[in-house]
């Protein structure tokens, strides 16, 4: 087992069907064949307050308002921090998350039209000022993205347009925060899985190397 100086957080981005859920569990399975302790959680849904909260938030069964929706999400990343991730970082391990605060920015602010500042600002707060050290953008075309929705209908229904324009809203989101920021890799999600996870792999045994942490 190689042992880190220091935990490391890597968190995984993209859009729905951009294929990051495989992509988080390949790269789970890569590292820790190298003998990297590394652990794979995702927000929402890594405590157990999280599970309760997920379903929530999945299920929809009661009318969740969008203040609200973000507050659940940022009530799951505050345990999640407690309970998992501030722990494993302290010992040491390498840990990967399925979604993390930038979903929120996206999903709530460029999404839902909250106030990015606040969101990001309530994002630190939770998450104790720690930051992921490496992001993993999943990168779709928006052409593709809404081929996925339309499926080439030529009419579509008020769902499939509001879904049409929410993606819209959600892949310029995201373009927009990774745009200059210089922790983030961007991978390619129309390749095959396991292209997409060599391209991650190396990208992140590279910025691991570059942080000086493995002895
Ligand atoms: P997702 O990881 O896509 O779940 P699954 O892989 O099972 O589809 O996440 C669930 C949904 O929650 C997804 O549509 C994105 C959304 N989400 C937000 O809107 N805000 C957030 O802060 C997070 C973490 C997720």
């Amino acid at each position: 087992m190689k042992i880190l100086s220091r935990g490391i957080l890597i968190s995984l981005e993209g859009i729905d069907g951009s294929g990051k859920s495989t992509l988080a569990r390949n790269l789970h399975i890569h590292l820790a064949n190298q003998g990297l302790d590394t652990i794979l959680t995702r927000e929402p849904g890594g405590s157990a307050l999280g599970k309760k909260l997920r379903t929530i938030l999945q299920e929809k069964e009661v009318n969740v308002c969008d203040k609200a929706e973000y507050l659940l999400f940022a009530a799951d990343r505050a345990q999640h921090f407690d309970e998992l991730v501030i722990p494993a970082l302290n010992e040491r391990k390498l840990v990967i998350s399925d979604r993390m605060a930038d979903s929120s920015v996206v999903y709530q602010g460029y999404g839902r039209g909250l106030s990015i500042e606040l969101i990001q600002t309530i994002n630190t707060w939770a998450m104790h000022n720690i930051k992921p050290d490496i992001t993993i953008y999943v990168q779709v075309p928006v052409e593709i993205a809404l081929q996925r929705i339309t499926k080439r209908k030529e009419m579509l229904s008020s769902f499939e347009r509001e879904r049409l324009d929410f993606t819209q809203r959600l892949i310029g989101g995201f373009e927009k925060l990774f745009h200059q920021r210089r922790d983030v890799i961007i991978v390619n999600g129309q390749l095959p899985a396991d292209e997409v996870c060599e391209q991650a792999f190396d990208a992140v045994i590279k910025n691991i190397q570059a942080l000086n942490v493995i002895s």
